[in-house]
């Protein structure tokens, strides 16, 4: 049995189990995480049997304080400082060469690390009352979407892990952008709410974007995100003619006005601003798998630079 915990009155309980070695799926301001005391290594164990996750993808670990830094990384150059400064608590994690004495566990075996101060008031009282730092994936089973939500952690993982502490729905919505700092120029590995231009200004020098499916990040796979029932992405003439033919029931996904005025059954309009959309992006496509209807049409939204992290994960979620 899997518990549900109130942030406003189980926070203690949440920090017993961390410190027990038991595994607390934990709101970030991203995606819920799937937590586990990251100086633990049978307790960091336990979160790959819980998500059915390949052993070598590499877990990143969430500091509630700068001063943990340098305990999970080393060689930590200026770059790091200078985003972390800018950008922490919030969505963005750090690659760096990883200290000595950090587990494999945690890394799948790399000589490198993910780092990140999450942007949630829960989790950061809860890192700063037991002191400890957490390796965290998303809360989800393995290739599945990531959860925005309490209950969304409950329907794929209860049973499987000790407790879910409950901090309301995430503000942002997809997961952090990924940096990579290891190497000469900065790098983009996971494109994500924090843009490589908004990581050049603070940089001065140029950051390179990410490729589509890195394989220098483990279970950065093409096919990942995906909801239950099959996605299709058109757009916006191209979806006004699928629904004119299609007879199969459909929940469609849509930002353009004229949608509304269909009437579509199990419908949904999205917002038109990035920052909207990505926030409530995996919600409607877990709603979708509830709704009857047994395919999602979604609109494609637009193709801008802006757009990237919202583009990528729907190149997955459909693929
Ligand atoms: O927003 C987020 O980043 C969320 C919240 C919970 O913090 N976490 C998250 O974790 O999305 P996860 O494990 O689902 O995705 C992290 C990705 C994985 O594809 C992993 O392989 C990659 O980051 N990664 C982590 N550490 C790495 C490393 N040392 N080298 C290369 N890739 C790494
Ligand atoms: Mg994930």
């Amino acid at each position: 049995m899997t518990l549900l915990l109130s942030a406003l009155t189980d926070q203690d309980t949440a920090a017993k189990l961390l410190q027990a070695g038991e595994l607390v799926a934990v709101p970030t301001e991203t995606v819920y995480g799937l937590a586990a005391d990251a100086s633990n290594p049978q307790a960091v164990a336990k979160i790959f049997v819980a998500k059915g996750r390949p052993a070598n993808h590499p877990l990143i670990v969430h500091i509630g304080d700068l001063a943990q830094l340098s305990s999970w990384a080393r060689d930590i150059p200026a770059q790091a400082l200078l985003l972390a400064k800018a950008f922490w608590p919030g969505p963005l994690t750090l690659l760096l060469a990883k200290a000595d004495n950090v587990s494999p566990v945690v890394t799948g075996g790399k000589d490198s690390i993910g780092i990140r101060m999450p942007a949630h008031p829960v989790l950061l009282a809860l890192l700063q009352q037991t002191g400890l730092a957490v390796a965290a994936p998303s809360a989800n089973p393995y290739k599945k979407l990531s959860p925005t939500s309490a209950l969304q952690v409950m329907a794929g993982l209860d049973g499987r892990i000790a407790a879910v502490l409950d901090g309301g729905d995430c503000s942002v919505g997809l997961e952090s952008t990924i940096v990579d700092l290891t190497s000469a120029q900065p790098q983009v590995l996971r494109a994500g709410p924090i843009s490589a231009a908004e990581l050049e200004t603070v940089l001065g020098v140029p950051v390179s974007a990410p490729k589509s499916h890195n394989v220098a990040v483990p279970g950065n796979v093409k096919a990942h995100y995906q909801p239950g029932k099959p996605l299709k992405i058109f757009n916006k003439a191209e979806l006004l003619s699928a629904l004119q033919q299609s007879t199969d029931a459909v929940i469609c996904l849509y930002q353009s006005a004229e949608f509304t005025d269909l009437a579509l059954p199990h419908s949904r309009q999205l917002p038109q601003d990035k920052a909207g959309y990505a926030r409530l992006l995996y919600r409607s496509l877990f709603e979708a798998d509830t709704l009857p209807g047994s395919q999602i049409y979604l609109e494609q939204p637009p193709q801008t630079p802006e757009w990237d992290d919202v583009n990528d994960r729907l190149r997955r979620a459909c693929s």
